[in-house]
């Protein structure tokens, strides 16, 4: 007999897991947006092994109805979902009272997983996918409702290992013990190339975790405008003078997507003209019915005399052009369009299923291409990146500032052939935006993505901690060195203005750029307000991977170091030990995320805040080797900021004993070698 769990109230279904009795086949939504087909890579041997994979969640009584469900899934997404096992409850961030758990550590985990998941925040909700396309939570709905069972049944001595969205179960630890330990596409270094994505998801033996998707973390595009806004505002300092100001100046990229969504937003707090090419309409037209983009424009000509109109009359606006960004990069040249800043947020992390659409083709086309005829499908992404770099280049021969937003997109125009590479052939021509803007202007400093969520669930919540978190940065600021006033300011700016921007989707979350000092402090006070009863519920503190530590990533985060240390990943391995049992709640580690499967290892962590005085001592142990383990090693790699931010910590903490680099003069290796 199959039932219909909706009956089940909301805590026993979750402490049910897996149901006793099959639940009834469900059809997918025709309102949600959904992940792209997912290109056919499995062997018939393959397909039965993903098969009989998927099967070992279920009882041998229910093999024969699945088999058959799962095979077509597989044939028709390319991925088995499991569709049916997907809950009927709603699923979102509820108050933290709302779950059923023993220990208060594994409520705020369920509370994070179910934020992760809620449709108004996940990109392909049904698919568990939070962001960028293939960014996943889980791999299947039977680890979701597993993973939910083993939560809120543990104690707070026990920890759970998740493997790629699978939960291989509960172990007895400690109460000092991470609760949960995830891992997301760990793999063989040598089978890390993209079809093996492919090959190991389909099969149903990893993922892609993406950064703050398999880490239950991502607060929704909040967490990404606040950065963009830094990035945007900082590469206009770069190319303007000290003066002038970035209103009405032109700033053209491309996506409207899980964090792309986020660059017009930036761009009105930035002050300047955004255009944001997305090719997609459905995401175009949620991002603008959001209130994230000012106006939808669907023709090329309408769009130019628009942004003609904006110069004229001096706006601050963003646009979207609802078509290919390539289409705009070439226009606004052979209309002679100044652009003062150019980017491009494209997923290109993830170029032959679905992160970028090649010029020329309809939407439809390039999708129907990408899993009908994935070869000639990648010919044309190539193609289009050729195209799109030489409008670029003529661009900015008349002085646009061109930077790479940590999408790989200079990395795969590379790959295509195109016109990217400086004269000596190894690096890029144009700069990434974390070597120009973010590496040394933030992360060098250890300022990076601090972030919290108030499990309560209520706005006031939220607002105590944003009082909290500005008197906090106001009174540093007061002592603070000349070298961070800048950050210092635009982090107390962002932070008095953070409510007014009706940011704020899913969890009540906030994200605030702060250092070392910054955090903790912030941290320990939120504690306090906790232990007082000021804030009426625990806080959940975390951070983006995208951060001064965690990730290594020689196209993005660490692509501001220079002693050849970019293509190591020691320091993210370092910090989720490190963090691991200096009380972090839980920990986990990524292969890929941001950049793709095989460029990048980054990891993260949440720690939850309940009042106590044991809070306080983790808070301040982790926080404090979170932010400085990157810190050493961006000063190791002699970053001169990085040096400035160590040693002024080392004055602070004498316990901090960190080995610094004894610099070498150019002249003596000049003359080294002829
Ligand atoms: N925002 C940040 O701070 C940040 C930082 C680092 C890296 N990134 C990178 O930016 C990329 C985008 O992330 P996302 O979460 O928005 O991904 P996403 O897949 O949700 O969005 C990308 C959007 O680009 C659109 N698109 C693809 N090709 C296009 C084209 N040729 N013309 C116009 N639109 C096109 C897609 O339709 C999609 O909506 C990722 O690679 C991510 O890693 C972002």
């Amino acid at each position: 007999m199959q039932t219909n769990s909706v009956q089940v109230d909301f805590k026993s279904q979750i402490i049910q897991g897996i149901p006793n009795e099959m639940p009834r086949k469900k059809e997918r939504s025709l309102s949600l947006s959904h992940a792209p087909k997912r290109k056919e890579i499995l062997s018939m041997d393959e397909k039965k092994l993903a098969i009989r994979n998927a099967l070992r969640y279920f009882p041998k009584t229910w093999h024969s109805e699945l088999s058959k469900e799962f095979a077509l899934e597989l044939n028709d997404y390319g991925r088995i979902y499991m569709y049916r096992f997907k809950p009927d409850y709603d699923i979102y961030a509820r108050p933290i009272v709302a779950y059923p758990a023993k220990t208060l550590q594994a409520a705020s985990i369920i509370l994070m997983i179910q934020n992760n998941l809620d449709p108004a925040v996940a990109q392909h909700p049904e698919e568990l996918i939070t962001y960028g396309g293939n960014g996943a939570v889980f791999q299947n709905w039977a680890q979701y409702l597993l993973t939910l069972k083993y939560l809120a049944t543990m104690t707070d001595e026990q920890t759970l290992h998740i493997y790629s969205g699978h939960p291989m179960g509960l172990f007895p630890s400690s109460k000092e013990a991470p609760r949960v330990v995830v891992t997301n596409g760990m793999m063989i270094p040598n089978y890390s190339k993209p079809d093996d994505w492919e090959k190991y998801n389909a099969l149903g033996v990893t993922q892609y975790g993406q950064m703050t998707a398999g880490s239950y973390m991502y607060i929704g595009p909040q967490g990404i405008v606040h950065g963009t806004a830094i990035t945007v505002m900082n590469a206009f300092r770069n190319v303007l003078n000290k003066d002038e100001s970035s209103n009405w100046k032109i700033f053209l990229t491309a996506g409207l997507g899980g964090m792309s969504g986020a660059q017009p937003k930036a761009g009105n707090i930035a002050g300047c003209i955004t255009i944001c090419a997305e090719v997609n309409p459905t995401a175009a037209h949620k991002r603008h019915a959001q209130g994230w983009v000012d106006e939808l424009i669907e023709d090329i000509n309408v769009l130019v005399s628009r942004t003609q109109k904006a110069i004229a009359d001096k706006e601050v606006v963003s646009l979207a052009f609802v078509g290919n960004v390539v289409d705009v990069w070439e226009k606004f040249d052979e209309e002679g369009l100044f652009i003062h800043l150019g980017s491009d947020q494209t997923s290109l992390h993830n170029p032959w299923a679905g992160g970028y659409y090649p010029v020329g083709l309809s939407f439809e086309e390039a999708n129907d291409m990408m899993s009908g005829n994935p070869e000639a499908f990648k010919e044309k992404v190539q193609e289009s990146l050729r195209r799109q770099v030489t409008a670029i280049n003529k661009h900015t021969a008349r002085g646009t500032y061109f930077f790479d937003y940590g999408n790989a997109f200079l990395l795969e125009a590379s790959r295509a052939g195109a016109d990217v590479m400086a004269e000596n052939n190894i690096d890029f021509r144009y700069p990434s935006y974390v070597q120009d803007i973010l590496g040394p202007m933030c992360f060098d400093y250890g300022f990076g993505p601090f972030r919290w969520v108030c499990t309560s669930g209520k706005t006031e919540d939220l607002q105590i901690t944003d009082g909290i978190a500005l008197k906090v940065m106001e009174q540093i600021k007061t002592e603070a060195p000349e070298e961070i006033q800048q950050q210092m300011q635009d982090n107390i700016t962002w932070i008095r203005e953070a409510e007014q921007n009706k940011l704020v989707v899913g969890s009540k979350a906030r994200i605030l750029y702060a250092d070392a000092e910054g955090r903790a402090k912030i941290a320990e006070a939120f504690n306090h307000a906790i232990h007082s009863g000021e804030i009426s519920a625990p806080v959940v503190l975390g951070r983006d991977h995208h951060d001064v530590s965690g990730t290594d990533s020689p196209f993005r985060e660490t692509s501001n170091i220079y002693d050849g240390s970019k293509f190591t990943a020691d320091m993210a391995i370092h910090n989720v030990i490190g963090d691991s049992f200096r009380g972090a709640t839980w920990v986990s580690i990524h292969n890929g995320g941001g950049v793709g499967w095989g460029e990048v290892i980054n990891g993260g962590f949440g720690i939850v805040l309940d009042g106590s005085e044991d809070a306080t001592r983790r808070l301040k142990s982790m926080l404090f080797y979170d932010v400085n383990n990157g810190i050493s090693r961006r000063s190791w790699a002699r970053n001169e900021e990085a040096l400035f931010a160590i040693k002024r910590e080392m004055e602070r903490t004498p316990e901090l004993k960190v080995t610094l680099p004894n610099l070498v003069d150019d002249e003596l290796l000049n003359n080294l070698f002829y």
